[in-house]
């Protein structure tokens, strides 16, 4: 077309998981949370008032902030809030990398990355993580002005260890974000780290262990000179009232969301289980997903079937990912489902 610059015309648009129109199906293709947001919010969004519909929103959403910074011990001046963790990650390249300013990250990670540095027309510097997905060493030593971790990783689930990652924050030169979106369903999680380092940004997202996909929020924790930095590369009004109201309920509703996140777990618990049973071998997983790999299958073939029968899984035919399925943790019902209908598939 010529209208768009270079790197624009070249790139290749991120490739969001399929979206299902029809109900009756099993959807385990998109780490949502199978269970619904807290009845908190569903009030929250009954009482938005029209005024608060006519009125531009607070540009800092402080309402969140505070109550964010109540949950994580921190000043509200530790927190920005996001239009979904993904904004934070394009405001995060615009703000720090260009032609001169490379991102590094250990491959395979979450597929955006890629997509956002074409964009911004920084080199990505990719470092392979070894089978057992552990912090590639070489990390450390790259001239990047980015440096992204996704902990824990999407898509292996797997989990790099607080130390490891204040070391890297330590030794790299630039910033170090750590992507926590699906940490709800961790053990620990790296908030400490920003209390003792000035170039570590945490990521938090509201879609996973809050249910709130729908809504897009998600917010920044990190020294207050990186989030005044950050404000100057956001929108004016990026996130809006109806969200603030609901993201604040939400975060308030510390004990449903907790109920919720140990339910997930459980089933991730008896899914991996029944996974290695089948023959998968499947990395213990501290996120709301799993990674299995076909020992004596294919896993085209099988993420093909179980299309076939309205169920719904992730398959990315990347480096290092062809012989895998990503697989979000449904509801006991929907992780029967999906066990028996790999028993049959398995068996042809
Ligand atoms: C690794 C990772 N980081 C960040 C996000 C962004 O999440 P959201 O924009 O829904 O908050 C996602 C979404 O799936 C993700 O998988």
């Amino acid at each position: 077309m010529g209208y768009f610059r270079e790197n624009v015309e070249k790139a290749r648009a991120y490739e969001p998981g399929f979206q299902p129109k029809e109900a009756n199906v099993v959807k385990l293709n998109t780490n949502e949370n199978p269970y619904p947001p807290s009845p908190q919010v569903m009030k929250a969004l009954a009482e938005v008032s029209a005024e608060r519909l006519r009125r531009y929103p607070d540009p800092q959403a402080n309402e969140f902030r505070q109550a964010a910074g109540q949950v994580h011990g921190l000043p509200s001046e530790y927190i920005m809030c996001c239009n979904g963790g993904d904004e934070l990650l394009s405001m995060a390249f615009r703000a720090f990398c260009d032609e001169t300013r490379p991102v590094a990250y250990p491959v395979p990670t979450y597929s955006l990355f890629p997509v956002l540095a074409k964009l911004q027309n920084c080199k990505p510097i990719e470092i392979p993580f070894d089978s057992e997905f552990n912090l590639p060493a070489k990390l450390a030593g790259t001239d990047a002005a980015l440096t992204i971790v996704c902990n824990p990783n999407a898509p292996s689930g797997t989990f790099v260890a607080v130390e490891e990652l204040a070391s890297l924050a330590d030794e790299v030169s630039g910033v170090l974000l750590v992507d926590e979106a699906y940490v709800d369903f961790a053990e620990v999680n790296c908030i400490e780290l920003v209390k003792n380092f000035d170039n570590v940004i945490i990521l938090r997202s509201m879609s996973k262990g809050y249910s709130l996909a729908g809504m897009r929020f998600g917010y920044a924790i990190a020294q207050p000179d990186l989030i005044a930095g950050l404000m100057k590369v956001k929108d004016s009004y990026n996130v809006d009232a109806v969200a603030i109201a609901i993201a604040t309920a939400a975060i308030k509703d510390q004990k449903y969301f907790k109920g919720n996140v140990e339910k997930v777990k459980a089933e991730r618990a008896r899914l991996t289980i029944q996974l290695r049973k089948l023959g998968f071998d499947v990395p213990d997983s501290q996120s709301n997903f799993v990674l299995a790999k076909c020992k004596n299958c294919k896993a085209d073939q099988v993420y093909e079937k179980l299309t076939q029968r309205n169920i719904y899984i992730r398959y990315f035919a990347h480096p290092g990912l062809e012989d895998k399925l990503r697989i979000s943790i449904g509801t006991p019902e929907q992780n029967d489902k999906l066990f028996s209908a790999l028993q049959e598939i398995l068996a042809e």
